[in-house]
């Protein structure tokens, strides 16, 4: 059984492009790492810029590292990418897959994060693969049409992979950064609906958490749903008491 399948929650930490140097990044760091041991029982990822990795020291275990992506082939003539392989040499553990900002601006297609997801299990590296439906999708009563088609996009190939874990992330576009979240009703139906799809890959285990806008007040109304399985926690996660509380919450379930 792997770490996160018998702990309680997994809370993710998704720092995007902050703090602007390395000094601020360490020291968040080592106050949120504090924070993670007062609460053993949720498994905590820390998701900094790439760039801060090599600076930050999970070496006792209270936390995970995670990166906010990757690319899809091992080495080669790909400027300005980072391999599965990279990362795991600076002891990455966890990578954010198809986040919406990056399906946004950078214009990542299901296919190439379907590609990324399997470079990620390849690299032994855990994708925290995130889907989710615009406002636009959502009003025009697309959305399950659009997550369901996010889904089999990401997880196209890993019918290659005798096993493994991947964290799924609900996170509607329109609730990120925004202040309004979904409500935990409509996510949980979400959830049970991604649940179905998954089932047919039974070799791998997936655990799925909710993100955008959940912050210490609002978190437990999600947490305390059992299909809500964690967080993905943005704009919260840069302020050491916020994501300090949100911990807590996550402990005290
Ligand atoms: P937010 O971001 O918590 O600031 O809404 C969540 C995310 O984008 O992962």
């Amino acid at each position: 059984m792997s770490d996160i399948e018998h702990k309680k929650k997994i809370i993710i930490a998704n720092w995007k492009m902050n703090p602007s140097s390395a000094d601020e990044a360490v020291t968040l760091f080592e106050l949120e790492k504090e924070a993670a041991k007062e609460h053993p029982s949720v498994t905590t990822i820390i998701c900094p810029p790439v760039v801060y990795l090599s600076a930050l020291n999970a070496n006792d275990a209270s936390v995970a590292l995670g990166a906010q992506n990757l690319f899809w082939e091992k080495d080669g003539a790909y400027t300005g990418e980072i391999s599965g392989t990279m990362l795991r040499g600076l002891g990455v553990e966890y990578v954010i897959v198809g986040h919406s900002e990056r399906r946004a601006h950078l214009k990542e297609t299901d296919e190439m994060i379907g590609k990324k997801i399997s470079a990620a299990l390849a690299s032994n590296i855990v994708p925290i693969f995130c889907v989710g439906e615009t406002l636009e999708e959502k009003n025009s009563g697309d959305k399950f049409n659009v997550l369901e088609r996010q889904m089999r996009g990401g997880l196209e190939g890993i019918s290659h992979f005798s096993s493994g874990t991947i964290i799924v992330a609900y996170e509607p576009r329109w609730a990120i950064g925004t202040g309004v979240p979904e409500t935990p009703e409509q996510t949980v139906e979400v959830i049970q609906f991604l649940k179905k799809i998954v089932s047919e890959y039974s070799e791998f285990h997936f655990s799925f958490v909710y993100g955008g806008s959940l912050d210490e007040i609002n978190a437990e109304l999600f947490l305390r749903e059992k299909d809500v399985e964690g967080a993905l926690v943005g704009g919260a996660s840069l302020d050491k008491d916020r994501f300090s509380s949100v911990l807590k919450v996550a402990s005290d379930i």
